[in-house]
């Protein structure tokens, strides 16, 4: 079977290193906020080019963390996707603020840049754009919306790590970027973790002593905060990968060009668009202009018409695939009680109806990518054949 993405290979090439920090932890006898969090947090701010990074427990505690820091909470909105996983929304509601959605761009999935402003109300608070799929999205509109009204930014950068937006890392753009080290993203660790990464020194603090109980000082607490660590282990871990993860995301975009070329004459297959400089191209083109733009393929995505058969198709010729998303987040059953009905985000449902994940991970080999795009050319013929059929029935 071809995997969607291959953690096992991942370690075997790192394993030597892996293991010997793995025991080094493990013989410090340090396991919570020790030397291993310090070291990592300054690494990743480095990393992305800001002035702080706090190790968390997971991204959505990032996200939940850098609402509660920004003092958003009852009576206030928030926009954000609903093309997206839940975790966004779950933190939203988490302190008890309103998710407010707009839709998406049809090329790049993320939030559609023009229809922000019309969502503004005066009791937004901040907006939360998502870089799914690890497309970056369009910061400078966003920031400028941002600005104009006095709003946060909240990044959830949570599968975009390394992404670049002219010229700078995303989640260095808005008053947090969140990301997660869940297993499978482009950075994992063997468990979950997250980062809140920032600028701003009081918002800093404020992460900072809300993951630890609300304390700044041992047994003194100010405020109900949470448990919600990085542990020493999966610092550690990070540290290790995070020192690969420019070169993991090479190979991401490579094959990405690879599957782009490979689909190009496959019918009713719909490729993913980068955005560039000059608006919304085709891959590559982005790096000519001087700014640099780079989406960093956390997943590779594309919109077929028949996506059941197509999967099913796979499936029968041992390759993995996915929905991510099936449900977009205003139809989820969570948010009954923001009272949408069908059609009110109809890019966002058309996604949702037509999206396919395919296998990607800096390991997959071009002899896959062959033979998944010839599966996938095979069952769009098929599948076309099944509705030109279904037409003359
Ligand atoms: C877009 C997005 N936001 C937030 C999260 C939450 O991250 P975590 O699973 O680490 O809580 C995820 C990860 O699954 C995600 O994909």
């Amino acid at each position: 079977m071809i995997p969607l993405c291959d953690l096992k290979q991942q370690y075997l090439q790192i394993k030597e290193e892996i293991d010997a920090i793995m025991q080094e932890v493990a013989a410090s006898g340090y396991f919570i906020l020790g030397p291993q969090v310090k070291a990592f947090e300054q690494e990743m701010a480095h990393y992305c080019g800001c002035k702080y990074a706090i190790g968390v427990g997971s991204g959505t505690d990032a996200l939940h963390l850098s609402l509660r820091a920004m003092e958003i909470g009852p009576g206030d909105e928030v926009i954000t996707t609903p093309f997206t996983f839940i975790a966004t929304t779950e933190a939203i509601g988490m302190v008890g603020a309103t998710p407010v959605f707009v839709d998406i761009d049809p090329r790049t999935f993320n939030i559609d840049v023009q229809q922000i402003e019309a969502a503004i109300t005066p009791h937004t608070r901040a907006i939360l754009p998502v870089h799914l799929y690890g497309q970056p999205c369009e910061m400078d509109a966003i920031m400028e919306i941002a600005s104009q009204h006095s709003l946060h930014v909240i990044e959830d950068a949570a599968q975009a790590i390394g992404a670049t937006y002219k010229d700078r890392k995303v989640g260095t753009f808005g008053t947090t970027g969140c990301f997660s080290f869940f297993p499978s993203k482009n950075l994992g660790c063997f468990g979950d973790g997250g980062m809140v990464v920032t600028n701003n020194k009081k918002i800093y603090e404020q992460v900072e002593m809300l993951r630890r109980h609300g304390g700044r000082v041992k047994y003194h607490h100010s405020e109900l905060g949470l448990n919600s660590r990085l542990d020493e282990l999966q610092a550690a871990i990070l540290r290790v990968k995070l020192r690969h993860l420019d070169s993991w995301n090479r190979l991401r975009r490579k094959h990405a060009y690879k599957y782009n070329q490979l689909l190009t004459e496959v019918p009713e297959v719909q490729q993913p668009r980068e955005i560039g400089s000059h608006g919304i191209t085709s891959p590559v083109a982005s790096r000519v202009t001087g700014e640099l733009i780079e989406a960093v393929y956390h997943q590779y995505t594309v919109l077929v018409e028949d996506r059941e058969t197509v999967q099913s198709e796979l499936g029968k010729a041992n390759i993995s695939s996915a929905i991510y998303y099936p449900v977009p987040l205003h139809l989820q059953e969570v948010h009954h009680d923001l009272q949408f009905a069908l059609g009110s985000f109809p890019v966002a449902e058309h996604a949702s109806n037509h999206c396919l994940s395919l296998p990607m991970f800096p390991e997959l080999q071009e002899t896959q990518q062959e033979y998944i795009a010839g599966k996938m050319r095979g069952s769009s013929r098929s599948s076309q054949f099944d509705s030109e059929n279904k037409k003359a029935g």
